[in-house]
């Protein structure tokens, strides 16, 4: 299950910090912060930036949040923002959950960073696997390369990845051999029993205008990413 649209709100926002690893604090109304996997358009007053920018929730902050990278070079602390959000679908760590795998396939973990407290607190076990290096994960969390990817995808009962669109085909080309596996074809690959990924491309309306850059086949069907994801059940694309 994933977490459904919030109704949509703007607002305004102020980037405040910006932290070593590339995330910074967002500054806004309560109503605007996004659920993990979730993201804020937002647009730099008095920039000539044609296009809005996704902007994803990686941790929470004091009166506000704090968002994942990479947001634009020019965005520096005091920059303001107008903000439109939350959108899209985030995240939603099932309840049954007690071994949770959290996979960067491509980039930095911190979209699935928020999903950290969520699952300790329900006392579930946490590893992260990833190849960039992030500050600020808890002591309880495993760390594994993106190498143990097969093995704790094997382990969690829920698993989450985070993956460009572009790089879904090699994601699933490593998948299927769970699929496989589980089909007899193969020896024991055998996947948790639910799984969300977050599919990630620029998404420059969000919805607004339809303009179809987020576009996603799945299955002979178009999906927007904006607003039919950006987390998508992981049966739905595999
Ligand atoms: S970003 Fe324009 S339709 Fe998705």
């Amino acid at each position: 299950m994933r977490v459904n649209i919030s109704p949509m709100k703007n607002g305004q926002g102020q980037l405040t910090e910006i932290y070593l690893d590339s995330r910074a604090q967002i500054l806004c109304p309560p109503q605007l912060i996004p659920a993990p996997g979730q993201y804020l358009l937002a647009h730099a007053f008095g920039t000539n930036d044609p296009l809005a920018v996704p902007v994803f929730f990686s941790d929470s902050a004091p009166n506000g949040f704090c968002a994942a990278p990479y947001l634009p070079l020019a965005w520096t602390p005091g920059t303001q923002l107008n903000l439109r959000g939350p959108l899209g679908h985030g995240f939603s760590v099932p309840i049954f959950a007690r071994k949770v795998a959290l996979i960067a396939f491509d980039e930095s973990p911190a979209r699935l960073h928020g999903l950290i407290d969520i699952a300790l607190k329900q006392d579930a076990e946490v590893v992260l696997v990833s190849n960039a290096v992030m500050d600020d994960i808890p002591e309880a969390v495993e760390v594994q390369p993106l190498q143990a990817m097969t093995d704790i995808y094997q382990w969690a009962d829920y698993a989450v990845f985070d993956v460009a669109r572009e790089n879904l085909l090699q994601l699933k080309e490593i998948i299927r051999v769970g699929d496989q596996s589980r089909a007899g074809a193969l020896s024991a690959l055998k996947g948790p029993r639910e799984s969300q990924v977050l599919v990630r491309a620029p998404m420059p309306c969000g919805a607004l205008a339809e303009c179809g850059v987020c576009a996603l086949t799945i299955r002979h069907e178009w999906k927007m990413i904006c607003k039919d994801g950006p987390v998508f059940d992981f049966d739905s694309i595999f």
